[in-house]
């Protein structure tokens, strides 16, 4: 016990010999007051466990006196149910120290003296002070760090799920404003009304299904964006089953890389209606009378680093001689342009044979710079 006790002593732990006035004094007495002022719970031990000094942060963290601290062994601040694996890690790492972390892997606690238990960090360090080895351990109670990661978890936690029900009532909404417009449809004489309402019944159909995509996502709560591949593949699908159940009988292709394309939600809905429109003007132009199967191609090409290629391309009769774009006054082509612009990206148009429609827009919603 002799030597142990001698321990307590910071001048011990130091391994001074040094006589007072003396600059060894001087460093042995810097140390002492540095490790007992220090702002961080410190401890020593011995290779046999016991506590040989606890600094003044210790003493309050633990809340002993440092009498009842000093000599005592260092299980008494671990939880009684830790205790034997800590008396097993701690041989284990005389029999092998290295400077590490402890609780790495798992959560550590320790016990003040009101039997609490809190949290706790510990580094530990070996030190040799006169060829007794012993470990520095510093304690840090993250106690106040658990409670607000906790905190910053269950917010998160209400965020995605407010952000999920506020998908699920947008969706809820706007299939209410397609019932009313199948409604509406429904009850009209007029073919030209009946027509355009079912192609606005469509556009609807085509931003429900964004929002559909956004709350079955179950993936990535990184950001705002869409699997443009998925949400092209539906809505292809979607359009080529309503015109299919008129009657109708043409192909669909849809090509896509094998790498998803992700868009940024900004731009989906306007790339969704785009290819909306251009799929529906094909099924409705391309192949007048129904005389013959056509083939309409969708494809998305993802291969540029920096810009996203769309085209839509049929192999039908191809637009009017003279098609002026520029000078159209129907709703269908006069919106393209619009969400082009929106998508930050440009058109081009080609036809005989067929009609084709290109649009190139950059990957990142980058500004495009003003002309
Ligand atoms: N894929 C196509 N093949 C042939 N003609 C087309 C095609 N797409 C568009 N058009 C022509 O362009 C016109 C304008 O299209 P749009 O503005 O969508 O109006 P709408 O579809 O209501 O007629 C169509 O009426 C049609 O003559
Ligand atoms: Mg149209």
């Amino acid at each position: 016990m002799a030597t142990r006790s001698s321990y307590a002593d910071a001048d011990a732990v130091g391994g001074s010999d040094a006589t007072p006035g003396s600059d060894a004094a001087l460093s042995a007495e810097l140390f002492r007051d540095a490790v007992e002022q220090a702002p961080s719970a410190l401890l020593i031990v011995d290779a046999d466990g016991r506590i040989v000094l606890a600094n003044a942060e210790a003493l309050a963290v633990f809340g002993y006196g440092r009498d009842e601290l000093v000599g005592r062994s260092v299980e008494l601040l671990v939880p009684t149910r830790f205790a034997g694996d800590h008396v097993y890690s701690r041989d284990g790492y005389f029999m092998k120290p290295q400077p590490r972390p402890m609780g790495h892997s798992r959560d550590l606690y320790a016990t003040r003296k009101d039997g609490s238990e809190f949290p706790v960090e510990i580094g530990l360090h070996l030190i040799d002070p006169g060829g007794h080895r012993m470990v520095l351990a510093a304690v840090v109670d993250i106690t106040e760090r658990i409670r607000l990661q906790q905190t910053l978890e269950t917010a998160v936690q209400d965020k995605s799920t407010l952000l999920n029900e506020v998908y699920h009532r947008v969706k809820n909404n706007l299939q209410v404003i397609v019932s009313m417009l199948n409604l509406q449809a429904a009850s009209s004489e007029d073919a030209r009304l009946r027509e355009a309402l079912n192609e606005s019944v469509d556009r609807v159909r085509a931003m429900v299904l964004t929002h559909q995509l956004l709350y079955e996502r179950n993936d990535d709560s990184r950001v705002a964006t869409i699997d443009l591949g998925e949400y092209l593949g539906r809505l292809t699908q979607q359009l080529l089953s309503a015109y299919r159940a008129k009657g109708n009988d043409v192909g669909l292709t849809l090509t896509q890389p094998e790498e998803r394309v992700r868009l940024d939600l900004d731009r989906s809905i306007p790339c969704g209606l785009v290819v909306n429109e251009l799929v529906t003007n094909a099924f409705k132009h391309a192949f007048p009378g129904g005389r013959r199967r056509g083939e309409v191609a969708v494809t998305l090409d993802g291969a540029a680093a920096d810009e996203i290629v769309l085209s839509v391309a049929d192999d039908g009769i191809g637009l009017p001689p003279g098609f002026d774009f520029e000078n159209t006054r129907s709703l269908g082509l006069q919106l393209v342009p619009l969400l082009v612009d929106q998508l930050l990206g440009d058109l081009t148009i080609g036809t005989a044979p067929g009609a084709h429609f290109t649009v190139r827009f950059p990957r990142r919603p980058l500004r495009r710079s003003s002309p």
